[in-house]
């Protein structure tokens, strides 16, 4: 993103400070729909609907901060990843961005599977009622007792990361007279443009098993990855289904999944030379970027899906090999969109010539992405319109540290004030679901909201909650 100088009528320095951001939009009211959800609408009398309620109403009722999740716009999501890969392919939403038992409900009727990443994704998947056999588990580190619950649950897939992780699997699938199908998760050698945090297929991390190299087994040929199959194929408890590939997270381009695709076909071939077996699945992973803020730009699920497809089955023809089985797993390009945080504004503080801090009631607690990741957000005032001008803004939290930044720069109106509602739009992934308890913070509920009706689907926390658990 460029800095651009400020038009008429700053409220600050006429010389911007350093931060990341372009002019100030042209209306400060406007709902950019990139990254709003797609019933977010203003009301003649200036608020924001979601779902066809006023956030003033939800804010009243249900307390601030808040997370509103649009359904709506999380069954279109659903709809257009399951359409555009059709029948032939799988679409499991990565249940990591946000899980709750509703959400778990919608993705069983609109038809995805579900990533899990550990036990507790996994309880309230079954919870839900979440076919088991559309299930699958991940994990660089997953326990006995998180394998074995899985297991006895009949997962569809457990994605094997480590050579210690295929005799743990096989020992719990014999032990309980089962033959649990498995996929293999690969490392590719691709670094994905992303925050090195998020970034997942190099060599040089925790998960999977590198396809090069061979650092283990040299002697045996190929890398690790090619070792692992060699060993699951020795297991008659293991049934290997496919390889697994995710190279990381808010990638906007398929050039990734391109190199990852090309290296996992070759992968699929070489088990073909050596074993004289063609495996049935391939899985590329998720990490599709979204737009946080109106500059970002994703392309579409159709887009993606028709790409990926064209990449598979081009590598495919090129090894002689017959087209696997294709499944992704988008967590945040399926949920991310679909919800905003509602705050409410505090504390007010104009820093002559540098910006104004408009502190809020939550912050780092319910989003840590900004600090973690210096992830860039939009925000806007949705309890009224204004028509004052543009305030070059921060908008911080309200924990005990400077890094508690919610969006680092932001324009919104001059007029602002104490007790007005900002809401921060595609906070859908990865807030909720990273909310922590930093300072003793309260973590937000969840309020879906559909057709004109609102309905808690996670419960905001309690200060009873915080001191059941300290039993001191
Ligand atoms: N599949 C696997 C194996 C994954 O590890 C992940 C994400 C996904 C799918 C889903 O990725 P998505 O489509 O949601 O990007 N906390 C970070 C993101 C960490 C993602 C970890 N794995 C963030 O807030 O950006």
């Amino acid at each position: 993103m460029s800095r651009s100088a400020h038009p008429a009528g700053p409220r600050h320095a006429d010389v911007l400070p350093e931060g990341h951001y372009t002019a100030p939009p042209d209306d400060l009211n406007e709902l950019n729909p990139r990254v709003w959800p797609k019933t977010a609408a203003r009301t003649s009398t200036g608020s924001v609907t979601v779902g066809g309620v006023d956030v003033k109403d939800l804010a009243e009722e249900f307390g601030t901060p808040l997370f509103v999740l649009d359904e709506a716009d999380f069954r279109a999501r659903c709809r257009a990843w399951r359409d555009a890969f059709g029948a032939d392919a799988d679409v499991f939403y990565a249940g990591k961005a946000f899980l709750s038992r509703a959400v778990v409900r919608w993705l069983t009727e609109e038809g995805l599977n579900l990533d899990v990443c550990s036990g507790g994704e996994l309880s309230v998947a079954l919870a839900a009622g979440m076919p088991a056999e559309r299930i699958a588990l991940h994990g660089n580190n997953k326990s006995s007792a998180e394998i074995e619950q899985a297991v006895k649950a009949g997962v569809g897939r457990i994605v094997l990361d480590s050579f210690q992780e295929i005799v743990r699997v096989a020992h719990v699938a014999e032990s309980l007279g089962r033959r649990q199908p498995v996929q293999i998760r690969v490392t590719v050698g691709v670094e994905a443009h992303t925050h090195e945090f998020i970034a997942t297929a190099h060599e040089d991390q925790k998960f999977g098993l590198a396809l090069a190299g061979g650092a283990t087994q040299p002697e045996a040929g190929g890398g690790q990855a090619a070792e692992a199959v060699r060993r699951v194929l020795k297991l008659d408890s293991l049934e290997l289904v496919g390889i697994h590939s995710h190279i990381g997270s808010q990638i906007f381009d398929t050039s990734g999944f391109e190199v990852a695709a090309h290296r996992v076909v070759g992968l699929l071939a070489d088990i073909r030379d050596e074993h004289g077996l063609e495996l049935p699945e391939i899985d590329l992973g998720g990490g599709l970027g979204i737009a946080y803020t109106p500059e970002d730009d994703p392309s579409e699920p159709h887009e993606i899906a028709a790409s990926l497809r064209e990449i598979v089955g081009r590598e495919c023809r090129g090894a002689g090999l017959a087209v696997p089985r294709l499944s992704v797993e988008p967590g945040r390009a399926v949920v991310g969109p679909s919800a905003c945080t509602v705050y409410e504004t505090g504390t007010v503080k104009e820093l002559q010539g540098l910006r104004t801090y408009v502190s809020v009631d939550g912050g780092m607690s319910d989003n840590v992405r900004t600090a973690l990741y210096d992830a860039e957000y939009s925000v806007s005032l949705v309890s009224r319109s204004s028509t004052a001008g543009p305030m070059l803004s921060r908008v911080v939290g309200k924990h005990c540290e400077s890094g508690d930044i919610v969006v680092r720069d932001a324009f919104l109106p001059a007029d602002l004030a104490p007790g007005d509602l900002l809401a921060v739009p595609a906070t859908g992934a990865y807030c909720r679901s990273m909310a922590n308890n930093y300072n003793h913070a309260l973590r937000p509920p969840v309020v879906a909201v559909r057709d004109g009706g609102a309905r808690v689907i996670v419960r905001r926390e309690t200060e009873e909650d915080l001191l059941r658990l300290d039993v001191g």
